[in-house]
């Protein structure tokens, strides 16, 4: 497949947020990315229902919702009322992540583990086959804007050979970091949707800057 851009709308201006939406629905981005945080997972606190609800009633592309929450499977339901489409929940967070990936699924979602930069992959050995994305963190999470961390280069590398090995479908999702410099070697490695927060939206045109990652990539 092509590889996809996901633009995280947690580097947009909250203060013209449904501008943002319109530039991204007016983009060639496939996916909107949207960050939500508890605070306890996470040490930072992020953006819940009402702004998803508003979010979704202008968007045009499906919304692409990573929780960084503890106890993730208390609000399938809500996001799923909100209108994400694509659902993920982080390893770290999930006791029982083969029944969350499943009942996100059975709600009609994409269902997506997320890898803390720490984890490893082959921890996903076991469960890959039932997840419709793994989304491989490239910065730890919490905030837009931090530095990519290149050890998930490799990650990408064993999970692409995992994920063949298990003659799975799942795609390979990066978040954290992405920037014009590495986005060609996350996509060559075996990327293919590549989630960027800071380097689109403190580009002064955002559908450019859309387009020079789907360019740089192809
Ligand atoms: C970080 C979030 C990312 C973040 C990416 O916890 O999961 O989605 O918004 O932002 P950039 O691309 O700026 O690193
Ligand atoms: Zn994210």
């Amino acid at each position: 497949m092509k590889h996809w851009i996901a633009p995280s709308v947690l580097s947009a201006d909250f203060l013209h947020l449904g501008e943002a939406i319109n530039q991204i629905n007016r983009s060639s981005a496939e996916l909107i990315h949207i960050d939500v945080m508890d605070g306890v997972f996470v040490p930072n606190i992020s953006y819940g229902f009402p702004i998803i609800s508003q979010i979704a009633s202008v968007a045009e592309k499906p919304l692409d919702v990573h929780l960084m929450i503890t106890q993730p499977e208390r609000y399938f339901e809500r996001f799923r009322e909100v209108g994400a489409q694509w659902l993920s929940v982080h390893y770290e967070a999930s006791i029982h992540l083969h029944r969350s990936l499943n009942s996100i699924r059975q709600m009609g979602m994409k269902a997506g583990v997320v890898l803390n930069p720490h984890t490893p992959v082959s921890l996903l050995a076991d469960i890959v086959t039932e997840a419709d994305y793994v989304l491989l963190m490239s910065v730890n999470p919490g905030f837009g804007g931090q530095i990519f961390i290149t050890n998930v280069i490799q990650k990408i590398r064993d999970l692409k050979e995992l994920i063949l090995r298990k003659n799975a479908t799942t795609l390979i999702e990066i978040d954290g970091g992405v920037d014009f410099i590495n986005a060609p070697l996350l996509v060559e490695a075996g990327a293919d949707i590549l989630v960027a927060g800071n380097t689109i939206f403190s580009h002064a045109d955002i559908g450019a800057a859309i387009d020079k990652l789907h360019q740089l990539t192809e």
